[in-house]
């Protein structure tokens, strides 16, 4: 059995990757209404990527006997001042995403969960690559987002990339 503590701080965690999803998801709105399809689909496959982790600790708390309550998934800013908005509140959102993710391990090593800090082991991980995933974004867009043909680039890059189902196998 998953202690108490534990069982909430996933549990509420399953509802915050959900709203990352829904997050990326009003990012790629953005980016459509502005013309840009490629930054709109990176953030499309980052939506199903977040969709994928709130679903695995769901399962994961499934597997413990733990009832899954969702709760209220919040709405997204929808105002962005320039085409490096969505960018930057991407990665402070990864930032504070890496802090959630920080605290169940820390309190599942607390209680000395080591199922839970095997789990996790892998999020941890997964962290690490979103958090330089969006901050490469950020850094090639101060590079070559101000010039149009840089712009334009960058656009046709980011329309490659290609979905990847998680590695994690619970
Ligand atoms: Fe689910 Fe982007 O962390």
């Amino acid at each position: 059995m998953l202690a108490k503590k534990v069982a909430k701080l996933i549990n509420d965690q399953v509802t915050l990757e959900f709203y990352s999803a829904y997050l990326y998801l009003d990012f790629a709105n953005y980016y459509i209404d502005e013309g840009l399809d490629g930054f709109a689909h990176w953030f499309e496959i980052q939506a199903q990527e977040e969709r994928d982790h709130a679903m695995l600790m769901r399962t994961y708390l499934q597997n413990n006997d733990v009832r899954v309550v969702f709760g209220t998934i919040d709405k997204p800013d929808q105002e962005y001042k320039d085409l490096k908005a969505p960018l930057k509140a991407a990665l402070e959102h990864e930032q504070f995403i890496t802090g959630c993710i920080n605290k169940i391990y820390g309190a599942a090593s607390d209680e000395k969960d080591y199922r839970t800090m095997e789990c996790f082991n892998w999020f941890v991980k997964e962290q690490g690559e979103e958090e330089k995933n969006v901050g490469d974004l950020l850094k090639k867009f101060k590079l070559f987002g101000n010039d149009p043909k840089g712009l334009y680039a960058l656009n046709q890059e980011l329309l490659t990339r290609v979905y990847a189902a998680p590695t994690l196998v619970l």
